[in-house]
């Protein structure tokens, strides 16, 4: 306690003082303890902002680009490499969480995603929400119609619901649920095939990727790759 208290300002100091002998016996631990914890919490605050310096933000930029691409826009390599531009924050915190947890199996992100502190982390998440490159694209353009009837209609006879109704009628997601528009479409084919091998892996931690998981799992591979197709071209 007391070497806590050394580390609260002066002033609010004083003011413990003055409100202990204000508040006597019962009321003064009562305000000690909340005003602690206002002025941890105001630390807390101030030091999230300040970890990260600019150069370590743009380092670590530098490296997610090197496989995310220079505008987070995707990149068709060995293995699909997602876009992560104007991604939504919430859905972005969870994965890199779910990736550290290893409730997401993939060891590069786990690799990438274990080292970046939560304030590093709000950084990264606010640079890529924030940008809106064109679609890499790459799809069969033929497939798009189907897409984008899957998309917004869902397919009633397998009981899947519109796309759009949780994505949101443009694609672009909100809050848990991602934006898909522009994602590159080997990306979502992969991720829709192996739903239940890669996402939700910790039965005792279970997660927003149960929400997903009926509907990856009730599309048959022309169906995903419609909808991979009519996903990959919007912007
Ligand atoms: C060595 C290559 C590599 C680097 C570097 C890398 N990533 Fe990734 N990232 C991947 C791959 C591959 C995936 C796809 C994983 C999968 O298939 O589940 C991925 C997936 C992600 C996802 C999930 C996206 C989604 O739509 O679900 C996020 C978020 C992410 N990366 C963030 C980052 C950030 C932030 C950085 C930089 C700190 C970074 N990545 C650096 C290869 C990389
Ligand atoms: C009931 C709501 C809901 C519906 C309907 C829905 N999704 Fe999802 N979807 C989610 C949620 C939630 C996530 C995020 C899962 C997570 O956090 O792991 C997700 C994730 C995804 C992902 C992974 C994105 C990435 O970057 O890895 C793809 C691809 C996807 N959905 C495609 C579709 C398609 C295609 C349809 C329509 C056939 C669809 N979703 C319908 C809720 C929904």
């Amino acid at each position: 306690m007391d070497r806590s208290l050394r580390r609260v300002p002066a002033r609010s100091r004083n003011k413990q003082r003055g409100r202990r002998r204000v508040g006597g016996v019962v009321f003064g631990p009562m305000c000690l303890t909340a005003m602690l914890t206002m002025a941890f919490a105001t630390v807390g605050r101030a030091e999230d902002t300040t970890a990260v310096s600019d150069h370590d933000l743009q380092a670590k930029i530098a490296y997610c680009q090197t496989c995310h691409g220079p505008s987070g826009q995707g990149f068709h390599g060995f293995y699909p490499i997602p876009r992560l531009a104007g991604q939504q924050p919430e859905y972005l915190k969870n994965q890199i969480q779910a990736f550290i947890e290893r409730r997401r199996v993939n060891n590069i992100m786990f690799n990438v995603a274990h080292v970046l502190n939560p304030a590093m982390q709000t950084a990264l998440i606010a640079h890529f929400n924030e940008l809106n490159p064109k679609p890499i694209g790459g799809a069969a353009k033929d497939l798009v119609p189907e897409g984008k009837k899957i998309f917004e209609e869902g397919i009633p006879d397998a009981k899947i619901p519109p796309c759009a109704s949780c994505h949101g009628p443009d694609a672009k997601g909100n809050g848990p649920f991602p934006r898909l528009a522009g994602q590159l479409h080997d990306y979502i084919f992969k991720k829709l095939t192996n739903w239940t091998k890669e996402r939700g892996q910790d039965p005792t931690k279970p997660d927003t990727s149960a929400i997903m998981e009926p509907i990856a799992h009730g599309l048959n591979e022309s169906q995903i790759k419609a909808v991979a197709a009519y996903l990959n071209y919007l912007e």
